[in-house]
């Protein structure tokens, strides 16, 4: 079983974007954060990207708003981004509080500066192909991890636990692209799936992205599959400081031994996240300067 090192290659990544915004003469490239309420993963996370930019020598920008913010009051915010020169890109974390309309906020903002890759128009260009778009990044961060761990997805049965547009939907539609680094043949599972362990059990590359700690269990798993483990849900421990612990959507313990490969939680996927995120603002930095 190899242990991919998702924590290892972000920060290939992080170097290589380093040395590139390092090279640019003049105003360096910005995102524009905005988060709206103080929900602890979501502090952690905004905060994660915020260090990750500015060692990177991206501007970060951080708008927080409190929970009851109106629908109209967020739009205002994104629109005055939007109009602003120096941002380049423009992340709303998610989720965001329930009496707002979280994909309404997304295609507020301009596509050109959706780094998220979240916007209705960005979404499409996936679906059709187009890579002058921006790709969400945490399917785009699996891709990548493939790509450089030399895990090839061409021919393969790629099963996706999770319908999410942020990952389950999207790394679908990555993974049976006409691509060098695709060319999968994917099977999505969701809630109301039947035989769920059939279909699990017969895949080469098994991704869960579903939200539900330690789901995918051992019995689930045929030797030999490479597993991607995109949860990050926070469980109660008192013998930690901070009072939780971090847990994926697979049980570690009784898959590792079966997997060919497999990414731990934390240090897989997550960090993976947020250099895609730091190649998408260079991206969009590049898009407006030309
Ligand atoms: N919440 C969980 N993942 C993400 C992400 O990739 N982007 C944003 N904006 N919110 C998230």
């Amino acid at each position: 079983m190899k242990l991919i090192d998702g924590k290892r290659i972000a920060s290939d990544i992080v170097d290589e974007l380093t040395r590139e915004v390092a090279a640019i003469d003049g105003a360096k490239p910005c995102i524009a954060f905005i988060r709206v309420g103080e929900d602890p993963a979501s502090v952690s996370y905004v905060r994660g990207k915020n260090r990750t930019a500015e060692k990177i020598g991206i501007r970060p920008l951080l708008f927080t708003f409190d929970e009851d913010i109106s629908q109209e009051e967020l739009f205002a915010k994104v629109d005055e981004l939007n109009q602003d020169s120096s941002v380049n890109g423009i992340l709303i974390q998610s989720p965001l509080p329930k009496h707002l309309d979280e994909q309404a906020a997304f295609n507020r903002i301009d596509p050109n500066k959706d780094v998220d890759g979240f916007h209705v128009v960005n979404a499409g260009r996936v679906v059709q192909e187009d890579a002058t778009g921006f790709v969400s990044c945490t399917p785009a961060g699996i891709i990548e991890i493939c790509r450089r761990e030399g895990i090839s997805l061409e021919g393969k049965h790629v099963v996706v636990l999770g319908r999410s547009l942020i990952v389950g939907k999207t790394f679908s539609l990555l993974a049976m692209q006409k691509h060098p680094n695709a060319n999968a043949t994917v099977t999505i599972c969701h809630s109301r799936t039947k035989n769920l362990v059939d279909i699990t059990r017969q895949a080469d590359v098994l991704v869960a992205a579903i939200g539900k700690p330690e789901m995918v269990t051992g019995d689930m798993v045929k030797e030999g599959t490479v597993v991607i483990d995109v949860g990050i849900n926070r469980i109660d421990d008192s013998s930690k400081k901070k009072g939780y612990k971090l847990v994926g959507d697979v049980k570690f313990d009784e898959v590792a031994p079966l997997a060919s490969a497999i990414t731990p939680v934390p240090g897989g996927v997550g960090p993976m996240t947020v250099a895609m995120l730091m190649k998408n603002t260079l991206k969009a930095y590049k898009l407006q300067s030309n």
